[in-house]
Order: structure tokens, then sequence, then C-alpha cells
């Protein structure tokens, strides 16, 4: 571990380590709005590509786009600023500043604007010394960096762990959520922390941050968002356990309305995103959207489960070669939701007869199915008795059983 930059964080925090945990009130259920970089990336030319570069000029876009178009009215909140904001230099004080050129007006400018809209507005650093992209890190800084973003009004943080020492991050990044809460700005915590750890402790992870990224960075692919679900259907260390209102698993951005997805692959990462409980972060392009994806994105079926109080994570709990049965209490206590998958890659879809005990519907007074995209009724099943349905390959049935009592 560093010394130099450590001293002075690890005095701090046994000062105030009585009070320790996150306590900010903030993502009593996952965390909605929108996040540049998986369809932005680190686009700095503006003078070549004025609208798809990372400038304030995109960010106020996507806040327009949010109001103007539907998001906000069903949840759609967070305006999120990722990778290469940054000068890269910091100021004479010591302060980030933001890329003059691309954010004429600074960052406070941008929060005020996105906050007039009714909006929040999150940032992005990094715990090492640079971000993944090559900007300034926090390493050294944190207590600046917090102060400076709770200066701007900075809703929410998301902090990256490139360019760190492994061993550092277990106990940085609650330094970090320390110097959060000493600004008394409530800003909601986006660790990368357990995304750079082989074996992360996801009990202590839950206790500093909000959400936080444990697998690697979301593609514009079906590959890439199959392997996503795998991964959480694997729940290594049973990491679905820590999630609750508060503290959610960040399975990472939505890419709907992007290029690498039919509409069935995206009503899949919908479905999958509600039925994990993930925070439900849009990266694409909100000014040239196809209908059918925006539809999807603001489904409010698919939205209630994903927001749904009781907060929990559904699980995997079958699988049978392609197909995968997933399930998510919901309130009121004794309902479900459930996704039944077809990771299959060919053919008119499986005809699937499954008992309603393998869909976790176990209480003998049955339940009303319905298609939970449409709100159509489907089904009376019990726990005996057969749910009949055909999924199409890369498809999905998304339902909502509600126990008939
Ligand atoms: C990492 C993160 C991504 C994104 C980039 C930015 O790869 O996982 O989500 O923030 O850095 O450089």
């Amino acid at each position: 571990m560093e010394v130099r930059g450590m001293i002075f964080p690890l005095v701090i925090f046994v000062i105030i380590g009585s009070v320790r945990g996150l306590n900010n009130g903030l993502a009593r259920t996952p965390p909605m709005g929108w996040m540049s970089w998986e369809r932005f990336r680190c686009i700095t030319d503006c003078e070549h590509d004025k609208d798809n570069c990372i400038s304030e000029k995109l960010y106020m876009d996507m806040a327009d786009r949010l109001v103007s178009d539907g998001y906000a009215a069903v949840g759609y909140e967070y305006v999120n600023i990722d990778d290469c904001w940054m000068d890269m230099k910091r100021d004479e004080n010591g302060r980030l500043q933001a890329d003059p050129k691309r954010f004429p007006n600074g960052i406070k400018a941008l929060a005020d604007y996105i906050h007039k809209k009714g909006l929040k507005i999150g940032i992005y650093e990094d715990f090492g010394t640079h971000t993944c992209g090559g900007y300034p890190g926090s390493k050294f800084y944190m207590e600046l960096d917090a102060a400076t973003f709770a200066s701007w009004g900075i809703d929410s943080l998301k902090l990256d762990g490139c360019y760190t020492d492994t061993a550092d991050i277990p106990i940085g990044y609650p330094i970090m959520e320390q110097f959060l809460n000493l600004t008394g700005r409530p800003i909601l915590y986006s660790c990368s922390w357990p995304a750079y750890l082989k074996t992360p402790n996801y009990e202590a992870i839950a206790k500093s941050c909000n959400i936080w990224r444990n697998y690697g960075d979301i593609q514009d692919s079906w590959d890439s968002v199959q392997s996503i679900i795998n991964f959480y259907g694997k729940d290594s260390g049973n990491f679905s356990g820590v999630a609750g209102p508060g503290n959610f698993n960040d399975p990472d951005m939505l890419i709907i309305g992007n290029f690498g997805l039919s509409y069935d692959q995206q009503r899949v990462q919908m479905a999958m995103w509600a039925i994990m409980a993930a925070p439900l972060l849009m990266s694409n392009d909100l000014r040239n959207i196809r209908k059918e994806s925006k539809d999807l994105l603001q489904n409010k079926g698919a939205i209630s489960i994903n927001q749904d109080p009781l907060g929990i994570q559904g699980k995997m709990i079958y699988s049978i070669g392609k197909i995968q049965v997933w399930n998510k209490p919901i309130t009121p206590v004794g309902n479900f939701a459930f996704a039944i998958l077809n990771f299959g890659d060919g053919g008119p879809g499986s005809q699937i007869s499954v008992k309603g005990a393998t869909l976790g519907l176990v209480d003998d007074h049955g339940y009303n199915v319905t298609d939970a995209f449409t709100g159509e009724f489907k089904a009376a099943v019990k726990p005996n008795s057969y749910f009949n349905l055909t999924v199409v390959p890369s498809g999905v049935f998304l339902g909502k059983a509600y126990l008939l009592k």
C-alpha cells in the first residue's frame, strides 16, 4: 500500500470508523438513467464528430431527451458522465477541471442545467493514478475530489479501478465513501471494486457502495450480454445475497437501441436486467433510436419488476441445455417475477412445458401468470400443473405470477 497518500485518509477513517457504513439513503431501488461510455466511448474530437464527442452538449442533449421523450416520467433520472471529461491537468490548486473546449461552461453549469430539468448528474473518476482512459486519477486527491464533486452539485460518482495496486482497493474504496459522507451531500457511490479482484468480499463492498460493477465491460453484442447473464446465473460467492434496498450488483449498461442486438435480444436484456435488479443505465443515442427500442426501455411491466421495493436480486433456479429459468420475489410478498430464457441459436423456438414448482411457484393456492411486457393473462398455474409456451431462440418470456389467495 502507498504510504504517502494513505496516512491522512487512514486517520480520518479511524476517527469516523464508528459511523461506518454507507448512509446516504440513496438507491433504495436500482438507479435508472443514462451513461455515456458504451455508446460514446472516449471520442474527444468535437471538430470532426460534434454529435458524438464527450462534451457538455452531449449530456445536455440527453437530459433534454430524457424529459421530452418520456424516459424521465418512467423513472430514468441520472445523466452520468463517464471517462474523458477532464482536462489532462489539475488546476493550480490541485482541483480537477473539465476539458475547457468541450465543457466551456464547466461541470457546475452542466449540473445546474440538468437539475433544472428535474434530473440528477453523475460523474466518473478512478481510484488509481489515472482513469482507464489516461486522465488524472484520484490517488492522493480523494478528499479534494469528493469536495469538488459536491461543490459542483454532483449526485453520483462512478469510481473506477484502473492503474491501482489491487491490494489498496478494499481499503481505498471505503475511504472515498467516508470523504463522500463528509461532504454532507448525498452522492450515490458506484464502485468498480469487485471488477478488479478475483475473490471480492461482497459483504464489505455492500457496506460502502450503493452499486458495484463485478464483471467485464459490456460491449454492443449478444455474446457480451449472454456472458454477463451467465456470470450472474452462476452467482459465485452468492453475490446476489447482498443486494437489497441501497445496494445493487451492476451488470453494466443497457445497450438497447444500439447496433449489436436483434429486437428479441433487446427484450432479453430488458427482461434480465429487471430480474437481476440491475441499475438501468442506458448507453445509447436517445436522439436517434427506433420506436421499438424506446418502447422496450419504457416498458412499465419490466420496470416495475426492476424497481420492486423489496429490491431482491433474482436468481437462476433451473437450467437445462440452452434454457434457463430465473425467479425474483416481488411485492406483495408471495408474488414472483420469472423469466424463461432461450439461449438456443436455431429453429423456430422451443416448446416448453414447465411445472409451476420449477418456476419457483410453490404455493398450493396457485398463481395467475401474466406476460409482464404486455400485461396479458397467460394461465393459472399450480406447483404441479404445467405452464406451456414457446420461446424463440435468443428470446425470453418475462412473467409475473400473482398468488391466488
Ligand atoms: C472501464 C470501465 C468502463 C468505462 C471505461 C472508461 O473500462 O469498466 O465502464 O468507464 O473504463 O475508460
